[in-house]
């Protein structure tokens, strides 16, 4: 009998200050037509240095572990995805692993690969239960990461912060993965970087746009191909059309939309269709608001989450339409710059709804607070280590106060 593997929770953290990007586009002197169109940005998360990639992770992956009802005896694997961790060698997993007290007897480390970091995580998971190492235990993977471009730059706009945890078991009650049916695609691109030293990412930000759309059309066409194949797909007509919905990464809400129309223009090429660009003006825009709009309504107003940006995509889509969606298969897009990409599926579980609304999104995002301009500015300009105490609306804060003797130091309540 096929093995069940897949997300049996999910945990997210946030920082509890956020921009609001029309008024963030007229301080730049910019129409806000831009950002809130042409990007398809609402808020902008933003961190203070009490709220790094540790605290957003543990914080996350407590939730994540609690909102499972399984105990952290069962856990045999701690995987943190990031691009932006604290230390050249400790991983973020060590951190968070002695903040939650979890077993001695685990793996934890850390993947990296600029966003994909998070799915090199997820699929390491997955192997690891479908090998039998696992032994009927538990992973718990988590995506955190700050993204920073800087003050001023054509980045800015596209910058957020944030957390997503999700708990892989044999017991999926939120979504179940289809095992072994992905598509992948890499090359080496310098589209988006961040040397050693530097807080702000390098990024050549047109032709990473180019970047993720060559990826998402190769990865697709991998993952289209097996899962024809294995007959997760049936029917006639555009494969793309067979996902209920689709998450793609999200560095900002419009990349989604130009990688929809990309994945229908592969399954149109492909199928000796000419590729007509305004009819797709109409039925690739009708698609993209049925087929992937749902998944942007936590990305939008968090903004890029770098590893964790497609599960907040994904978390905001079942936030909004699991009950509807259950027993749909959606199709997932994973793009980390530099590059390597994944396109993956999965069928949303019965339950999953109510499983879902336990987690309070909604009430994440009205405990936060609003801030000036001014504000936001200030605090980017702190150095990394001057943690601000600040005023927690979450009774399960984690936060980073300080170094001791090289020893990065956390306060948790
Ligand atoms: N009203 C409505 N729309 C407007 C407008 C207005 N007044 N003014 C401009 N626009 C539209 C533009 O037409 C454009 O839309 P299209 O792309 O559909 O043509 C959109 O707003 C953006 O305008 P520009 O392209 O002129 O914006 P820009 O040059 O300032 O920069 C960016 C945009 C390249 C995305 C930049 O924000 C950036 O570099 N971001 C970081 C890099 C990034 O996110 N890359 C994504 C792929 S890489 C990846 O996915 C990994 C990752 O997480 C980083």
């Amino acid at each position: 009998m096929k093995q069940r593997i897949g997300i049996h929770a999910l945990g997210l953290a946030i920082p509890r200050r956020y921009v609001d990007m029309e008024e963030l586009a007229r301080a730049r002197g910019i129409d806000p037509g831009k950002y809130i169109q042409g990007l398809g940005a609402r808020e902008m998360a933003v961190a203070e240095p009490g709220e790094d990639t540790v605290a957003l992770a543990a914080q996350a992956a407590r939730r994540a572990l609690a909102a499972s009802g399984v105990p952290a005896s069962k856990l045999g694997m701690l995987v943190v995805g990031t691009e932006t961790g604290v230390d050249h060698s400790k991983p973020v997993a060590s951190f968070v692993h002695g903040l939650l007290g979890l077993p001695q007897a685990m793996r934890v480390y850390d993947t990296q690969h600029a966003c994909y970091g998070g799915t090199a995580g997820l699929m390491a998971a997955v192997d690891w239960i479908a090998s039998g190492a696992a032994d009927g235990r538990a992973a718990l993977v988590v995506c955190s990461d700050i993204a920073r471009y800087g003050v001023g730059t054509a980045g800015e706009p596209t910058q957020g912060a944030g957390a997503v945890a999700m708990l892989v078991t044999t017991d999926p009650a939120i979504f179940e993965l289809d095992v072994g049916i992905s598509g992948t695609a890499s090359s080496h691109v310098h589209d988006f970087w961040r040397p050693l030293g530097l807080r702000e990412a390098q990024v050549d930000g047109h032709y990473s746009v180019q970047c993720y759309l060559d990826a998402v059309s190769a990865a697709y066409r991998g993952w289209r191909t097996r899962a024809i194949q294995r007959e997760v797909i049936r029917g006639v007509g555009m494969a793309s059309e067979r996902l209920a919905r689709i998450c793609y990464h999200v560095p900002f809400c419009k990349m989604a939309r130009k990688a929809h129309l990309q994945v229908r223009r592969c399954d149109l090429e492909d199928a000796g269709a000419p590729w007509d660009a305004s009819a797709e003006e109409t039925r690739g825009v009708a698609s993209f608001r049925e087929q992937v709009e749902p998944s942007l309504g936590l990305c939008a107003r968090i903004g890029n989450i770098y590893t964790g940006s497609l599960y907040l995509g994904l978390a905001g889509l079942l936030d909004a339409q699991a009950s509807a969606l259950a027993g749909e298969r959606i199709g997932l897009f994973s793009y980390g710059s530099g590059c390597t990409s994944e396109f993956f599926s999965g069928v949303v579980a019965r339950g999953a709804g109510y499983r879902i609304a336990a987690a309070r999104f909604g009430e994440l995002l009205a405990a936060r607070e609003r801030i000036s301009v001014a504000e936001y500015e200030r605090i980017m300009a702190l150095p990394p280590t001057a943690p601000l105490v600040p005023r927690s609306a979450n009774a399960d804060d984690i936060r980073f106060v300080g170094v001791t003797d090289h020893r990065r130091q956390y306060a948790s309540r």
